[in-house]
């Protein structure tokens, strides 16, 4: 762990397993021991959505009323950043407003690490650009470390547009710090040049991974950040890596499907799958909250 608490939480790169299996520990606290009594009001968490979101803003959401802080939604666009205001100002306002913790999502790469040092309030990124999405892959954990608790063994595997995927950025630091033997695959201008230098063994098809793992993980085809021409067809795409059980059944496992949402149905995933008893996408939504519970309740305590 390093030496000095950090009040942010920018991304799982740079920090420790030590760290990561602190806020899991709150987060099982939060889930399992629902009586136990949390009041943090003195703290005030404002969100800071550039980018649209339903699950991780609204799971931020519960997680802090749940703790008894008080939220604020601050819209950019009827914000007086609209009249010229910096983002350095709008930062200090915040904090002489008595804001403590924001919790951020942008288009921007390092977007949060830059605002972590316009002020003295606590920075979580929520998701930002094609970087990082460290709550995702702390409540991915999470829910993983339910159906394997100490990740012995366990072969993970991501299918998709990995080029364009902050979570599974989040998910694959996080995962290695665990020693998870990760696999990829997915439209050669869809993975990522650096992605064997990761740790990540890339093979060449959807039904080789689902032969070496234990989990798949797809991802999203981010056709909003992509020129049009990048990936020809739906069609083509849901033929070569689209999950369906025609896939799985050819194996005599059980093969767990997770996928961080939202999820576009006969493009990533069929219907099928997505609705069956292997997909765990519905258990990383709700488990969003007891995590989100976790990262603030961590971020507070080390702020103070
Ligand atoms: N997984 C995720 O970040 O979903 P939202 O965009 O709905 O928050």
């Amino acid at each position: 762990m390093s030496k000095f608490k950090t009040k942010h939480l920018l991304g799982l790169k740079d920090i420790s397993k030590n760290e990561i299996t602190e806020i899991l520990k709150l987060a099982s606290k939060y889930k399992y021991l629902k009586s136990k009594k949390v009041n943090l009001q003195d703290e005030a968490l404002a969100f800071l959505f550039f980018e649209n979101s339903t699950r991780t803003r609204i799971s931020f959401e519960l997680a802090a009323k749940k703790l008894g802080i008080s939220t604020i939604n601050f819209d950019s666009t009827s914000s007086s950043i609209s009249k010229g205001e910096s983002l350095v100002d709008t930062m200090q306002v915040l904090e002489s407003l008595g804001v403590t913790v924001a919790v951020v999502r942008h288009k921007k790469n390092c977007f949060t690490e830059e605002l972590s040092k316009m002020s003295n309030v606590s920075i979580i990124n929520a998701g930002e650009g094609s970087n990082e999405h460290p709550s995702q892959g702390l409540l991915d954990l999470f829910t993983l470390q339910e159906y394997f608790p100490n990740m012995n063994g366990v072969r993970i595997g991501f299918v998709g547009d990995i080029e364009h995927s902050r979570v599974a950025r989040s998910d694959i630091y996080g995962l290695q710090k665990y020693g998870v033997k990760i696999f990829a695959t997915g439209p050669k201008n869809l993975l990522p040049k650096d992605l064997e230098s990761m740790g990540v063994k890339v093979v060449n098809s959807l039904d080789e991974l689902i032969n070496k793992v234990d989990v798949i993980i797809a991802l999203r085809i981010q056709y909003e950040r992509m020129d049009k021409k990048y990936y020809p067809t739906k069609d083509k795409y849901f033929k070569e890596f689209g999950i369906t059980n025609e896939r799985l059944e050819k194996q005599k496992r059980k093969i767990l499907i997770m996928h961080p949402g939202p999820i576009n149905r006969e493009l990533e995933i069929s219907s099928e799958v997505a609705d069956s008893s292997n997909s765990l996408i519905l258990q990383q939504v709700s488990n969003g909250i007891p995590v989100r519970m976790g990262i603030i309740s961590w971020i507070v305590s080390n702020r103070n």
